[in-house]
């Protein structure tokens, strides 16, 4: 279970965190949406570490996260409307898909072959410590292996990756629980290239509305494969009750539920639980989830997507 690995993210932890990053290790890092597999953004020979410790496709590029908008400016080229959205939703859950600088210090192995970078300033204050004592930005998938569902605890990260990670640095819980919001650019129009953390229309608020991707540019969003955040019990959605066999996961009060996302029917609660309540699910032996319908509003829609894609049938070796 790898426990020792486990680290109170102290000052003295994010120090000598901060000194492994820069000697090339791996750091499990707290963000408020989940937990991070960091490495040092400008190290290439540590960039492919991460992708051998999650067996990641190569070709599904990395965020680089910062400590502030200034750290990003150095990496891409910011258009006024990416600045604004920067300025409304940093820190936080949201990550820019922006070109990269010529200079660009980081990995051109991080961008996984296109000419963009994505870039993210997290919102939990010891990732933004981190970053700022390793002096470089750091790229950090979820630190899960690939297709397993995101780790929203240390423990998650240790259960999952193992000896895989030179040290886990444990924030606590993750208050959003579900990954950044991801947004693309074509031209001034932002697409959406992942929901996530922050809903829609809070997005459209400061950009106006968002596109999406067009179906014939596969590139646009790399990441996001059908089946992904799978348990390994079956997953049924949209349940109104359970059938025989199937342990019942509750949304809202009206239902009698095994376990209850939320039992008031707030979604932020929901996204904070969901990844920790499907790894209970399956840690208790069941075989067959049924999980009840989510309005598909505000967070729901980054929820429902999360569960559709679980309940995918399994297409990653
Ligand atoms: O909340 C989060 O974003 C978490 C925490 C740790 O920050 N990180 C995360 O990273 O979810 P990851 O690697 O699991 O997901 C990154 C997503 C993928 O869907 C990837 O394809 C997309 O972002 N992405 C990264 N760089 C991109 C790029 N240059 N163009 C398009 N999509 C990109
Ligand atoms: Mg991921």
């Amino acid at each position: 279970m790898n426990r020792n690995r486990i680290s109170p993210a102290t000052a003295d932890a994010i120090t000598r965190a901060a000194e492994k990053l820069r000697a090339g290790q791996l750091v499990g890092m707290p963000t408020e949406t989940v937990y991070g597999l960091a490495a040092d953004a400008t190290n290439g020979e540590a960039i492919a570490r991460i992708y051998e410790a999650k067996n990641r496709p190569r070709f599904n590029p990395l965020i680089a996260h910062v400590s502030d908008l200034e750290m990003a400016r150095q990496l891409v080229v910011f258009t006024p409307e990416a600045e604004r959205l920067a300025t409304a939703f940093w820190p936080g859950p949201l990550t820019l898909v922006l070109p990269r600088r010529p200079d660009c210090p980081v990995s051109e192995l991080a961008s996984a072959g296109l000419d963009t970078l994505a870039v993210r300033c997290p919102g939990h204050a010891v990732a933004r410590s981190l970053i700022a004592a390793t002096g470089r930005p750091l790229v950090a998938p979820s630190a899960n292996p690939s297709g397993a569902i995101s780790p929203t605890t240390a423990q998650h990260v240790a259960d999952g990756l193992g000896n895989r990670v030179d040290i886990i640095l444990d924030g606590g819980a993750c208050s959003v629980g579900l990954e950044s919001t991801v947004i693309g650019f074509d031209g001034e129009t932002p697409l959406l290239l992942r929901k996530g953390g922050i809903g829609r229309q809070e997005i459209e608020a400061v950009a106006g509305r968002l596109g999406s991707p067009a179906p014939d540019a596969p590139k646009a969003s790399p990441g996001m494969l059908a089946s992904h955040y799978a348990p390994a019990a079956s997953l049924r959605i949209n349940a109104k009750s359970p059938r025989s066999g199937e342990v019942y996961l509750g949304f809202g009060p009206d239902w009698p539920a095994d376990l209850n996302l939320s039992p008031t029917g707030r979604l932020d609660e929901a996204a904070a639980n969901l990844f920790a309540y499907l790894r209970r699910l399956d840690a208790s032996g069941a075989r067959a989830i049924a999980v009840a319908p989510i309005p598909d509003k505000g967070l729901g829609e980054a929820i429902n997507d999360r569960l559709r894609r679980a309940a995918a049938p399994r297409d990653l070796s």
